[in-house]
């Protein structure tokens, strides 16, 4: 049996004491199987304080899955600097020198659909790194892909409710996701690359993950810098024919949570190189486009790709609650050297995570053991609270203060020389939405093209005729044989009466 399968059997060899169960206050129980009742067939009665201590905990064992992102695991690891290239840009001392190590943790995720969810859907990855460091902890909280949908971070409730489920039928509904698509051309970059072979990964170890925003960096001088993180698999990228990812999602829907466990039980640790593009201000000043702008990618001609390191996973969960559902990735968990660049959407991150995760987890949620920095229990002014286990001890509780509470750190500033002005209003996103795309279908083969047509066919073809001929005019303007060819399979399906597709799969 490979290691997932057989976990139970392994522990059970390695714990052979089979010492009594308490209750959860430490209590021996005496009886595991057997209600207390009047007589043999009578009611229960509320003395049986086992049951209840049991029903009781049982009633509370789920914590809210995650809004979006709720099918995922992950696993332990360390990253390690194998050149000295982000140094010069970059203070956070997690980079400072080859050969440095920082543990570290990985989700991988899909986007859409609930915690039951099968792991080939057609849907982007979460790719959220967590770096426990010695100045706190840094979150890259990313995807397998460098771009994203929308680029107004108002319309991000809207893009999740239409993958979601019609709130009426719960059912997966392309009315509503190609409408939405349709009115939001700017998705259509995202939505070529979710349709291409790349939309269905083989299982997580083969994908390529993003920070997709760009950051910024400032090195020890202060001097800013604009970056790009791309993580590249060691493992080389491979995806899912769509038929097979179909098959996998019915046999197996937990396909790369189990080949993720095995690989690293197994000892073949899975591990990727992380490159980053730079850009200095004065260059970001010249780019022809926003450089800001999370649907679209920077030239790797311009701006090459330069290793910085590496990471490794090479340690499972001993405990999924606590170390993955439990987990909270936070893209405002930063550390000195690295800072928010001004994207919208990211700008606004930094403020959805830590509102949820008080929500979903609890509001001192950073307590928990996964979550902890390494300098934990660290020392600040905040007290009390559900489930705070650190208090501060005798440190005073109010600052300034005459009696050694904790100070500051001048030197964790943000960027000192970061100017922003303009008049506050709400501003339209820039109109140029398809360049990218047309660049991205020039590349592809005509096999790559030919799949890409089927794949988004298949869902298109569920959708209202307007809402169709809208799509179609969005990819007319990226590039006229995409729009025909995506028109002319969804008639023909039309025409053979094929019109009932894998929804859930699209
Ligand atoms: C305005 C835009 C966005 C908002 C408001 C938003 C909000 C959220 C929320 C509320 C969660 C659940 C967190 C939790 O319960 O712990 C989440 C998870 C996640 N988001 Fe976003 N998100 C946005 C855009 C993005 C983008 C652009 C990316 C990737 C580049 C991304 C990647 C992720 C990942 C990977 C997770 C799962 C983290 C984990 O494994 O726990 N999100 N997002």
């Amino acid at each position: 049996m490979d290691p997932a399968s057989n976990q139970m059997s392994q522990w059970a060899q390695q714990n052979k004491d089979n010492s009594p169960a308490t209750l959860s206050a430490g209590q021996p129980v005496d009886n595991l199987t057997e209600s207390m009742t009047v007589g043999p067939r009578g009611p229960i009665v509320l003395n049986d304080l086992v049951l209840i201590n049991n029903l009781a905990s049982f009633d509370r064992e789920r914590v809210p899955e995650r809004v979006v992102h709720a099918k995922g695991s992950g696993a332990f690891g360390y990253f390690e600097v194998t050149t000295d290239y982000l140094a010069q840009f970059c203070r956070a001392k997690m980079f400072d020198k080859v050969g440095k190590r920082t543990p570290m943790l990985a989700r991988f995720s899909q986007v859409s659909l609930e915690s039951g969810s099968a792991d080939t859907v057609r849907d982007p990855r979460g790719f959220a790194l967590k770096f426990y460091t010695e100045e706190g902890n840094w979150d890259m909280v990313g995807n397998n892909t460098p771009i994203f949908f929308i680029s107004d971070p108002m319309l991000f409730p809207s893009l999740i409710h239409v993958n979601k489920r019609n709130p009426v039928t719960h059912l997966k509904d392309p009315n509503m996701k190609w409408d939405f698509f349709s009115l939001r051309p700017e998705s259509v970059h995202q939505v070529t690359r979710l349709y291409h072979d790349l939309g269905t990964p083989d299982g997580w170890r083969h994908m390529d993950g993003f920070g997709s925003h760009t950051f910024k960096n400032v090195n020890s001088k202060g001097e800013a810098f604009f970056v790009k993180y791309h993580f590249r698999t060691d493992q080389g990228v491979k995806n899912l024919p769509a038929a097979k990812a179909a098959e996998i999602a019915g046999m197996d829907p937990d396909y790369a949570t189990r080949d993720l466990f095995n690989a690293i039980a197994e000892g073949n640790c899975p591990s990727w190189t992380l490159y980053v593009q730079v850009a200095t201000p004065e260059q970001v000043k010249q780019f022809p486009f926003n450089p800001f702008d999370v649907t679209k990618v920077w030239s790797e001609e311009d701006y090459p790709l330069k290793e910085v390191g590496r990471f490794t996973l090479n340690k499972n969960p001993t405990n999924w609650h606590m170390d993955i559902e439990s987990a909270a990735f936070n893209p405002g968990n930063l550390v000195p050297g690295i800072e928010p660049s001004p994207d919208k959407m990211l700008q606004a991150r930094l403020f959805s995570y830590g509102d949820t995760q008080r929500y979903r987890l609890g509001p001192n949620h950073e307590q928990l053991p996964v979550n902890r920095p390494l300098n934990f229990p660290n020392p600040n002014y905040q007290k009390d609270g559900p489930q705070r286990v650190d208090n501060q001890d005798g440190k005073p509780n109010y600052f300034p203060n005459s009696f050694n509470g904790p100070g500051e750190a001048p030197s964790a500033a943000w960027d000192v020389n970061d100017t922003a002005s303009g008049n506050v209003a709400r501003y339209p996103i820039d109109t140029d939405h398809y360049w990218q795309c047309k660049a991205m279908w020039d590349q592809m083969t005509p096999d790559e093209q030919d799949r890409l047509t089927t794949n988004m066919a298949e869902s298109v073809k569920m959708a209202a005729e307007p809402i169709r001929n809208r799509w179609y005019g969005v990819l007319e303007k990226v590039d006229k044989t995409y729009a025909s060819q995506v028109h002319q399979k969804v008639d023909q399906a039309h025409k053979e009466g094929n019109i009932v597709g894998a929804v859930t799969l699209a």
